[in-house]
């Protein structure tokens, strides 16, 4: 089951390229007195437009592919105020806990934990996925039980083991916070600090938080040099039906499908997680987990839903020995017979996916 953000063809894409394009071809006609020989500007990434705001995304990004609800377009001030509520540990009921002790930018904004810790230090049952490249999705969560980042964002404070708060306590903890409330009423035009505004805020802060121009990409772009033989290789056998067959579902340039699938993990637990299936209630989705996008994704140890592969060999290992049977397991998963050079240069294609990345900076945080 493909969705509707897969790589675009045609005018769509024509579009967009011609927009990007712009910039350089302003910043030709200004640099006329440049020496013949410069070097040829980089390839340039595509301009994403909402609203009024423009920001120009690393090369390998489909602006088209964006989610943006039309009831929250971004602007600079909403990005600025999630930037802060975002790193805000006064968001949560002991002020201890922030989006970003789980989400850090250094640590590929996930927190390299096989199960999150929450207020308290209790621990939740799933790993922490990457807040990169949100942008291009809409469902949100391994289960997709969110239907935006919107909808996401009140769900942490309000969980008794994340964030333990409710959002009554959370909009009064940020009422007497003073600069806070200035900044709600320049930011959406009227006074008032509410639960609706803080989640709108947090999304537009997290749709910057993007990543792409990575080896792969100036590889796509031209330049041949930019990935090692074997990650070219691994490439061939990751877009393979024969041999990997990853591309089945980590599909497009952010590398997945946004679709839900059952590998088998942790499906040989006594009481396994049965993920989609909590949401939909529908038998086919007992065991299935949204696919994660792969950029940046030496970043993110460990990996799956539960944290159960420690490194991306295991990840290979895992795949090569067919993932873990159960009645629900999709057809596209079966044992691959890799040979261990095929498993290095997979993983190689996979360290060619880590780039560029975008929203890191820390914000100053009212007193
Ligand atoms: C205690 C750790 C913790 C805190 C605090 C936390 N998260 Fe998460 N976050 C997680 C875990 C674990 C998941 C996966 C849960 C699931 O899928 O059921 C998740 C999922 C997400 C997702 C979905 C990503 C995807 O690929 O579907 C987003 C977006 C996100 N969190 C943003 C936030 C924001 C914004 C905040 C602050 C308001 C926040 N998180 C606070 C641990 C945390
Ligand atoms: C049938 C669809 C499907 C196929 C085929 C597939 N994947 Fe996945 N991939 C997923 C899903 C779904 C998950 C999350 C599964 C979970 O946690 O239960 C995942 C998880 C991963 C992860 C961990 C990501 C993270 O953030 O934890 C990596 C790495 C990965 N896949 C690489 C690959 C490679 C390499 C191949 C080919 C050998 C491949 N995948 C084939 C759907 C697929």
């Amino acid at each position: 089951m493909r969705s509707r953000s897969l790589p675009r063809l045609g005018t769509i894409r024509a579009a967009f390229v011609l927009l990007a394009a712009i910039p350089f071809a302003a910043g030709l006609s200004c640099s006329a007195g440049a020496p013949p020989q410069a070097p040829a500007a980089a390839p340039q990434g595509e301009t994403l437009t909402s609203g009024q705001f423009t920001m120009v995304l690393p090369l390998g990004l489909q602006a088209d592919a964006a989610y943006i609800p039309d009831a929250n377009p971004l602007t600079q001030a909403k990005i600025e105020l999630g930037r802060k509520l975002y790193f805000d540990t006064r968001l949560s009921k002991d002020g201890t806990v922030s989006c970003a002790t789980c989400h850090d930018p250094d640590k590929g904004f996930s927190d390299n934990r096989p199960v999150s810790l929450g207020i308290n230090g209790q621990s939740g049952a799933r790993n922490a996925p990457t807040v990169m490249n949100r942008l291009f999705s809409k469902e949100q969560f391994w289960d997709g039980r969110a239907a935006d980042l919107e909808a996401q964002a009140l769900g942490p404070v309000q969980n008794p083991i994340e964030m333990g708060h409710t959002l009554e306590g959370m909009v009064s903890n940020l009422q007497a916070i003073q600069p806070y409330d200035a900044e709600f009423a320049s930011t959406f035009g009227s006074p008032g600090i509410n639960a609706d505004r803080v989640a709108q805020a947090i999304a537009s802060y997290e749709r910057t938080v993007v990543t792409g121009n990575a080896p792969y990409d100036r590889y796509q772009a031209g330049d041949k040099k930019a990935m090692s033989e074997s990650a070219v290789r691994g490439m061939a056998i990751f877009n393979d039906a024969e041999r990997g067959n990853c591309v089945t579902c980590h599909a497009g340039f952010n590398f997945t499908d946004e679709s839900y699938h059952n590998l088998g993990v942790g499906m040989d637990k006594p009481i396994p997680d049965l993920g989609r299936y909590v949401v939909t209630k529908q038998e086919f989705d007992k065991g299935g987990f949204k696919t994660p996008t792969l950029r940046n994704i030496t970043l993110t140890p460990p990996y799956m839903h539960d944290g159960s592969d420690a490194t991306l060999q295991a990840v290979v290992d895992f795949y090569d020995r067919g993932g873990i049977k159960n009645p629900w397991q999709s057809k596209e998963i079966h044992p691959l017979n890799l040979s261990d050079q095929d498993k290095a240069d997979l993983v190689a294609f996979l360290e060619a996916l880590t780039g560029e990345v975008r929203g890191t900076e820390r914000p100053t945080l009212p007193k």
